[in-house]
C-alpha cells in the first residue's frame, strides 16, 4: 500500500482547563490515503474540530504520533507548521472566515503572499481559482455584498489558490441552506474526483453518504470507521 498522506498513531490532545484538563481525543489511530473522500462524524464535543485543526497543523497533538506525507510533523516548530499548511493544505470553515474589508478576489490571494518562493503571477492565480469555482464575475464583491453560498465558494477557491493535495472542511454546509449546501457539496465532490484528498466533518447524514468512507468519533476515540 503507498504511503498515506495522514497518519495518526496514539493521538492524544487534552486542553487544560481551570485547573482541570479536557481530554479532546484519547488515542487515535487512523490511516488515510491520497484520493481518499472522507466524513468525520459524531456528537458535539466528540473531538471532530480538534482532529480537523491538529491534521491541518492548527494545533499539535499533546501525545502520539502524526505524519503527513510520511513526515513526522508530531513536533515540529509553530514556524514549520506554518509553512507546511500553507503549502499542502487547504482549509474551510463553516464560518467562511473571508477577511472583510477584502475583496474576494484579495482574500483568494492570501494564501500566495505568505508562498516562498513568491508566487509571480498571483493576480492571475487568484482569478482563475475563482473561475474555477463559479465566482470570477464576483471578483470584486466585499464578502457583505455575497450571499452565503458564494461566499463558501471564495473561500473554497482560496483553499485551492496553493494547489493542496488536501483539503480539509469543518462543517462547509453548516451555514447555508440544503441547496446551497449540495452545491457546494458537489463542488467539494468534483474536487475529489480530480484528485485532492478531502476530509470534511459533518452532522448531516447525507453529506456523509456522499463519502467513500466514514469515521465516527465519540468522547475523542473511534467509535467505527465504515467504507462504502
Ligand atoms: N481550545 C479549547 N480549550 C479547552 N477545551 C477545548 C478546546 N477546544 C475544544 N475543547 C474541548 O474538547 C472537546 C472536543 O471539542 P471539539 O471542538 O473537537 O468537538 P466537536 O466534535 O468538533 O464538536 P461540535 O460538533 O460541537 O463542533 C470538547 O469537550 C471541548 O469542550
Ligand atoms: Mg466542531
Amino acid at each position: 500500500m503507498d504511503l498515506p498522506v495522514i497518519r495518526f498513531r496514539g493521538a492524544r490532545k487534552s486542553y487544560p482547563m481551570a485547573g482541570e484538563t479536557v481530554q479532546a481525543l484519547r488515542g487515535v489511530d487512523v490511516d488515510i490515503h491520497a484520493g481518499e473522500f472522507v466524513a468525520i462524524m459524531g456528537p458535539s464535543g466528540s473531538g471532530k474540530s480538534t482532529l480537523m485543526h491538529i491534521a491541518g497543523l492548527l494545533d499539535s497533538l499533546s501525545d502520539g504520533r502524526y505524519e503527513l506525507e510520511g513526515e513526522d510533523v508530531s513536533a515540529i516548530s509553530r514556524r514549520n507548521r506554518a509553512d507546511i499548511r500553507n503549502r499542502k493544505i487547504g482549509f474551510i470553515f463553516q464560518s467562511f472566515n473571508l477577511l472583510s474589508r477584502c475583496s474576494a478576489v484579495e482574500n483568494v490571494e492570501l494564501p500566495m503572499l505568505y508562498h516562498r518562493p513568491a508566487i509571480a503571477d498571483w493576480r492571475e492565480r487568484a482569478m482563475q481559482a475563482l473561475r474555477s469555482v463559479g465566482m470570477e464575475s464576483r471578483a470584486a464583491h466585499l464578502p457583505t455584498q455575497l450571499s452565503g453560498g458564494q461566499q463558501q465558494r471564495v473561500a473554497i477557491a482560496r483553499a485551492l489558490v496553493n494547489r493542496p493535495a488536501l483539503i480539509l472542511a469543518d462543517e462547509p454546509t453548516g451555514n447555508l441552506d440544503s441547496r446551497t449546501g449540495r452545491e457546494i457539496m458537489d463542488l467539494l465532490k468534483s474536487l475529489n474526483a480530480d484528485g485532492i484528498t478531502l476530509i470534511l466533518v459533518t452532522h448531516d447524514p447525507e453529506v456523509g453518504q456522499a463519502a467513500h468512507r466514514r469515521i465516527r468519533l465519540r468522547d475523542g476515540m473511534i467509535e467505527a470507521d465504515e467504507v462504502n
